[in-house]
């Protein structure tokens, strides 16, 4: 499949992971998936199996994570694109705060990411080009209820790939944020409120592509009528932004 595309998306088993991975096989590219569950990635793949090609893969694991772009890049070529997408929640309260939940979230989604990162980067600065995205999320704007260890974690990924943006910028590589609102996923089902403004994984990926691939700001948020409230929210002062957080998730 020389001359195609070469993607890598982690957490690309289900939810959003598993649609961008789909979007970017129509779009012609060859797409490496990565996952724990090599069950799912071996279903994902079926559905294009010349062009979906399981890596599974625990991103906790650093030296995994270095092998695992090692391997792809010697079976396909250098890679194009790389999508950080790996992630997992748990909600955590006052009353049910636990360093062993905040470990496991912080080492998944940032330890992850990192992990990622330190092997991509300096393929990418030494060739002058590719593009590296990190999912992180909305939560990550300020602290929300439940959200404690989750937000923390989504939080420490918007400031370090900003602080990287300045380091990469005219260097070649394009580095990306990507912060989606609520998406519909394995990762939400178990929310027990209602998700203002919730998009299907489909739609989320169709805006992560078009972001990635036609626009040019560093930032991929949607949909923009949350998302940007919510940067808006985060603007006050902290007595009317808890005020207003409070009131709006009945907190
Ligand atoms: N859904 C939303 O509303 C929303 C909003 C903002 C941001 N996000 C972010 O979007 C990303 C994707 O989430 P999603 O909503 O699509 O949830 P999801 O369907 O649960 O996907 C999470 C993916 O991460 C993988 N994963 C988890 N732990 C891993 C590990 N240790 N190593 C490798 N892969 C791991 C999962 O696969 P395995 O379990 O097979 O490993 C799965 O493929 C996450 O970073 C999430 O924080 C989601």
């Amino acid at each position: 499949m020389s001359g195609h595309e070469i993607v890598w998306i982690t957490g690309a088993s289900s939810g959003i992971g598993a649609a961008t991975a789909l979007a970017f096989v129509r779009r012609g590219a060859v797409v490496a998936v990565s996952a724990r569950s090599a069950a799912a990635l071996a279903a994902l793949a079926a559905q294009a199996p010349d062009q979906l090609i399981p890596f599974p893969l625990d991103v906790t694991d650093a030296m995994a994570v270095a092998a695992t772009v090692a391997a792809i890049e010697r079976c396909h070529g250098p890679l194009d694109r790389v999508i950080l997408n790996a992630g997992s929640h748990q909600p955590i309260s006052a009353d049910t705060f636990d360093s062993a939940v905040v470990r496991r979230l912080m080492e998944v989604n940032v330890m992850g990411a990192v992990h990622g990162l330190a092997a991509v980067l300096p393929r990418f600065l030494e060739r002058g080009r590719g593009q590296i995205a990190v999912v992180a999320s909305v939560a990550g704007y300020g602290g929300l209820p439940t959200a404690a260890a989750y937000g923390a974690t989504k939080a420490a990924l918007i400031n370090m790939l900003a602080a990287l943006r300045f380091d990469v910028a005219g260097r070649g590589p394009d580095l990306r944020l990507i912060c989606p609102g609520f998406v519909r996923t394995p990762l939400t089902a178990r929310n027990p409120f209602a998700m203002p403004f919730v998009m299907a994984p489909d739609r989320a990926a169709q805006r992560i592509i078009r972001g990635l691939t036609v626009g040019r700001a560093f930032e991929i948020t949607f949909p923009r009528r949350f998302t940007w409230a919510l940067k808006a929210v985060n603007l006050l002062p902290w007595k009317p932004y808890f005020w207003l957080v409070a009131k709006a998730t009945g907190a």
